[in-house]
């Protein structure tokens, strides 16, 4: 089984906007999809059940999605998808407007907003089955942005453009990080990265400890 073909099999990409206990969090997401329209739209998010906007969507019932245009700053991405909100507070380093007390990230090309009607437990993500509970269309006309062209052409930005942030001092700096290359998550469990077990695999992709690059971060 070749799992880059997984990088193929294309969504869109999306921030997600949650309220956490002391002021607001999310994550980027391509695991999100229609399943029914008509009156009553449902959605459905895949969210890792290790991430703080897992624990913060199961605590509020609510979040939003902000489509991300074609030409988004990768630094949007990797400021949302490549650090944790538990030690960064991401919606302090992009534009952005509150709505009803939920973030929306300024220049998207659209808007959902979403509520929890169900869920389901996996190996590793939480499936949210959702209603939705507001929609609007965004100011910027670009085409949205298609996962397999940011895996093609965006992954590398995302992450250089986060750690030059990082390093001029606009945003928080950390600690040592264990990468995924195959998929981008960044290890944060408990157990230090060299001591879980070799059959241990990337709860994002599936590839082994084999796949991960230790990153100085700081
Ligand atoms: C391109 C890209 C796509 C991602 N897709 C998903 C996804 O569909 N579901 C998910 O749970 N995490 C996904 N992630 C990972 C989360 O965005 C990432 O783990 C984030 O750091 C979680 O932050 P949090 O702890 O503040 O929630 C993706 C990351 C990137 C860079």
């Amino acid at each position: 089984m070749d799992t880059t073909a997984l990088s193929k099999f294309s969504y869109g990409l999306y921030v997600v906007g949650v309220k956490t206990e002391s002021g607001l969090g999310g994550c980027i997401i391509d695991a999100a999809g229609q399943v029914a329209m008509g009156d009553n739209p449902v959605v459905t998010l895949a969210c890792n059940k290790k991430s703080y906007t897992n624990e913060c969507i199961k605590a509020t019932g609510e979040f939003t999605l902000s489509v991300l245009p074609a030409n988004v700053d990768p630094f949007v991405v990797g400021n949302f998808g490549l650090q944790s909100g538990r030690e960064v507070d991401k919606w302090a380093n992009v534009p952005h407007t509150i709505k009803d007390g939920l973030p929306l990230l300024d220049n998207a090309v659209a808007y959902l907003r979403l509520r929890v009607v169900n869920s389901l437990e996996f190996a590793t993500h939480t499936l949210f089955v959702c209603e939705l509970t507001d929609a609007e269309n965004g100011a910027n006309p670009a085409k949205p942005l298609i996962y397999a062209d940011y895996q093609a052409a965006m992954k590398e930005a995302a992450s250089e453009t986060l750690q030059k942030s990082k390093e001029s001092g606009a945003a928080p700096a950390h600690r040592v990080q264990w990468r995924c290359l195959i998929c981008d998550y960044i290890y944060d469990g408990e157990t230090p990265f060299e001591d879980l077990p070799d059959s241990w695999q990337c709860p994002l992709c599936g590839e082994g400890k084999s796949a991960f690059a230790k990153e100085e971060v700081e």
